[in-house]
């Protein structure tokens, strides 16, 4: 319990916060609506939580009878890793899954997982992320990327997605 506590609630809020600056800082349309509209930052939170979202594939699950799933079979007993990034771009739910937009429903998307596992830690993320992009855009106006014709470095990680650094210039 202490280690998903702190740890579960850690690297997946600070992977939240730096996602959402990044994905802010690269689309100069989205970070000046938002810059514009502070009541934009709670739609920021969801659509980053969607499109950027922190926590890749969810804890191993077997299946405890054979179930088939758009035509593939899986027996009884196998592991299924369930890939909560494709599912919050699945076009059928969400149109244009690939566009980063704070005015959209980003309502229905996995990224606290879904059931009798969703996250315990869902509502004091929600308002960390909140607090933390309300804050960094209102303290530093000129917030900008160090190096913006670089690519980004990500993590080599398929649970947890986060950048390994996000240098920026504050003033
Ligand atoms: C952006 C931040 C976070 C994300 C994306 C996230 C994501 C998730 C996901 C996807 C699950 C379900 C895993 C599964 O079903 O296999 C989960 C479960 C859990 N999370 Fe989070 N989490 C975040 C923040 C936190 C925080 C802040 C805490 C605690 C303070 C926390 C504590 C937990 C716990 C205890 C569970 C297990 C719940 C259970 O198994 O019943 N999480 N989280």
């Amino acid at each position: 319990m202490a280690f998903l506590l702190v740890i579960a609630g850690h690297q997946t809020t600070v992977n939240l916060v730096a996602n959402g600056v990044h994905a802010l800082l690269t689309r100069p349309a989205q970070l000046a609506a938002v810059r514009a509209d502070a009541s934009l930052i709670p739609g920021l939170v969801e659509e980053v939580l969607r499109c950027e979202s922190p926590f890749g594939i969810a804890t191993l699950r077997y299946t405890t009878e054979p179930v088939t799933i758009e035509g593939t079979a899986i027996p009884a007993g196998e592991f299924v890793q369930i890939a909560l990034l494709a599912a919050n771009r699945d076009p059928e739910v969400f149109p244009d899954p690939d566009r980063f937009d704070v005015t959209r429903d980003a309502s229905g998307h996995l990224a606290f997982g879904h059931g009798i596992h969703h996250c315990l830690g869902a509502p004091l993320a929600r308002l960390q992320a909140g607090i933390a992009f309300t804050h960094l855009l209102r303290r530093f106006p000129a917030l900008r990327l160090a190096a913006p014709a670089t690519a980004p470095a990500w993590q080599d990680n398929p649970r947890h997605r986060g950048l390994l650094t996000l240098p920026v210039r504050l003033h």
